[in-house]
């Protein structure tokens, strides 16, 4: 699917690929603050960001940047993939690379902006996602944002060294009204 450029108060979104590539970004994947909670872990080279940032370009999936306006710095990276158009479903995740810039709001305005693109626009029906339970800032966000708890996993991953609980959450589009909802 063709992913396309979106915006929001302070926001801009732009489809992530090579022009990405930075020793910046390849600092924030490796900087345990950051990804203690993710799949992905330390030991990342400006190689295997090149790789990645190839087979996104190729994918042709829903992958932006998320770039301030005020100077156009790249903050973090939101993405909703794999997308299920069968029943209307999607997988969404982010990451605000840069920590200087947590707390400012940022994931929360720039969740709401693609959301609401894949609700209004794609009339998607539902959104999906996985959290560490001890992701606080993650779970208060996508609560914040009005997700709802569907499954928790006990100890089910290993997370900074230790088995953490999983939660899965969702949100359903509100063109979409369900009675148990
Ligand atoms: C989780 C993450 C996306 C939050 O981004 P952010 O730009 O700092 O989020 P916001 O500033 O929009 O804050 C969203 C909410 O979380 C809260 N929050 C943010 N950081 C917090 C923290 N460290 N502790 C507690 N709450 C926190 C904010 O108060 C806000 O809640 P409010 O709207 O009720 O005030 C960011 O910390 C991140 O990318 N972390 C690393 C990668 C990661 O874990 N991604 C999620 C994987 S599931």
């Amino acid at each position: 699917m063709r992913c396309p450029g979106l915006d929001s108060a302070r926001l801009q979104y732009v489809p992530l690929s090579l022009a990405h590539l930075s020793q910046e970004y390849v600092d924030w994947l490796n900087n345990p603050d950051v990804n203690r909670f993710l799949e992905t872990g330390g030991n990342y080279s400006i190689e295997m960001l090149r790789k990645f940032l190839e087979d996104v370009e190729k994918k042709n999936i829903l992958f932006w940047a998320i770039h301030l306006k005020t100077n156009g710095l790249h903050i973090g990276n939101i993405k909703i993939d794999p997308i299920n158009e069968r029943h209307g479903t999607a997988e969404y995740g982010i990451l605000m690379g840069r920590v200087s810039e947590w707390g400012k709001g940022y994931g929360k305005e720039a969740s709401e902006c693609v959301i609401n693109y894949c609700f209004d626009i794609l009339k998607l029906r539902k959104i999906t996602l996985g959290v560490v339970l001890d992701n606080v800032a993650a779970v208060k966000l996508y609560k914040g944002i009005g997700f709802k708890v569907e499954g928790h996993y006990k100890k089910h991953g290993l997370y900074d060294g230790k088995y953490c609980d999983v939660l899965r959450m969702a949100r359903f589009n509100p063109i979409f009204s369900y009675d148990d909802q």
